[in-house]
């Protein structure tokens, strides 16, 4: 019997390069969630608009992703995956909820604000908007859950005040979602840097694992990771931020829970350590890269998922988006 499975909604834009943190943070526990929910899975394009790209390298970034969520193991069979730009009702449901959305609001997001102050040459009015397309990505589909990280819970929480501000006035029109933040979650801190997060945007590509990296790469930002002066393998992430970054991550590679890690090192050196720590991320990603690399030779394939994930979204999206319509007083087109 099909019963009905919570909906599950998230997206990764296609810029900068995927990192282990977007690895362990999102797209793994994805793998796990698919056969227990109804999952979608974006490429968000038109959110990746609000800085300049090169048209060609976007394009091969946002193909690049797709293959890359199937090598980590989404199923396109059991999950759609699809690309933002190929479902028109994301732009167009964005508009009416602008026209229900506060500048007060979105002046408040902290997102917005930094990254305003990071590329202050061009603060486009996408850049202040993006929240209200992300809020249109989630409610387009009567999402229940929408898997994030803490840096994501304030969109969400503008999400749903738009959904229910919708709903208040017409009924129920949206599904109002909330978080998940799955039992498994780590936050995968930058390498040089452990008070910040691990990011794909990073200028620094030695903050950074992108899952894409050669073996040697890795090895060596693993070998150049940042430490402390202590010689001791112990989780403390107030006064060993970076030694125990590197736990996480090698917890997360291999299963082991963070005090079999502690034994495992007990007396040994950050040498040795780092080397096991590249050496786990390697065994995990040397699968993904062979299937990333084989799909990304076969372009038949990735363009027959992303068509078939496009027609299945868009049969969901179309029937949200009649109803805001309807709602707000447009005449259906005859
Ligand atoms: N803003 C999210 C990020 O940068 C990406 C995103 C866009 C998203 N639309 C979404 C995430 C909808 C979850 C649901 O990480």
């Amino acid at each position: 019997m099909a019963e009905h499975k919570p909906r599950i909604f998230s997206g990764i834009q296609p810029s900068g390069n995927i990192t282990i943190g977007n690895y362990i943070g999102a797209i793994s526990n994805w793998v796990r969630l698919q056969d227990e929910y109804e999952s979608i899975y974006c490429i968000v394009d038109l959110h990746a608009l609000t800085v300049r790209n090169e048209p060609a390298e976007l394009r091969r970034r946002a193909r690049s992703l797709l293959a890359l969520y199937i090598a980590c193991g989404l199923d396109p069979a059991k999950n759609i995956l699809f690309v933002q730009s190929h479902v028109p009702a994301h732009a167009e449901l964005t508009w009416v909820l602008n026209c229900y959305t506060y500048m007060g609001e979105l002046s408040r997001m902290t997102q917005y604000k930094e990254k305003s102050a990071r590329h202050s040459e061009n603060i486009n009015a996408g850049l202040f908007d993006y929240p209200v397309l992300m809020a249109s990505d989630i409610l387009l589909y009567q999402t229940d859950l929408v898997p994030i990280g803490e840096d994501q819970r304030q969109h969400l929480e503008i999400t749903r005040d738009i959904g229910e501000r919708f709903n208040n006035v017409y009924g129920d029109v949206f599904k109002i979602p909330e978080a998940y933040i799955p039992k498994v979650g780590a936050r995968i801190m930058s390498l040089l840097e452990p008070a910040a997060k691990m990011s794909k945007s990073d200028e620094n590509v030695n903050n950074f694992i992108s899952i894409l990296d050669p073996p040697d790469v890795i090895m060596r930002k693993c070998r150049r990771a940042v430490t402390d002066s202590e010689a001791e393998v112990r989780f403390d992430e107030t006064n060993k931020p970076g030694v125990s970054n590197l736990m996480t991550i090698y917890a997360c590679m291999t299963g082991k829970g963070i005090p079999e890690v502690e034994k495992e090192f007990d007396g040994k050196g950050y040498g040795d350590f780092k080397q096991a720590v590249g050496q786990s991320v390697l065994d995990i990603l040397a699968p993904i890269q062979d299937t990333h690399a084989r799909l990304m030779a076969d372009k038949a394939y990735l363009d027959q998922v992303m068509a078939g994930g496009a027609a299945r979204a868009e049969g969901l999206a179309r029937r949200t988006l009649q109803k805001v319509y309807k709602k707000v007083g447009l005449i259906p087109r005859p």
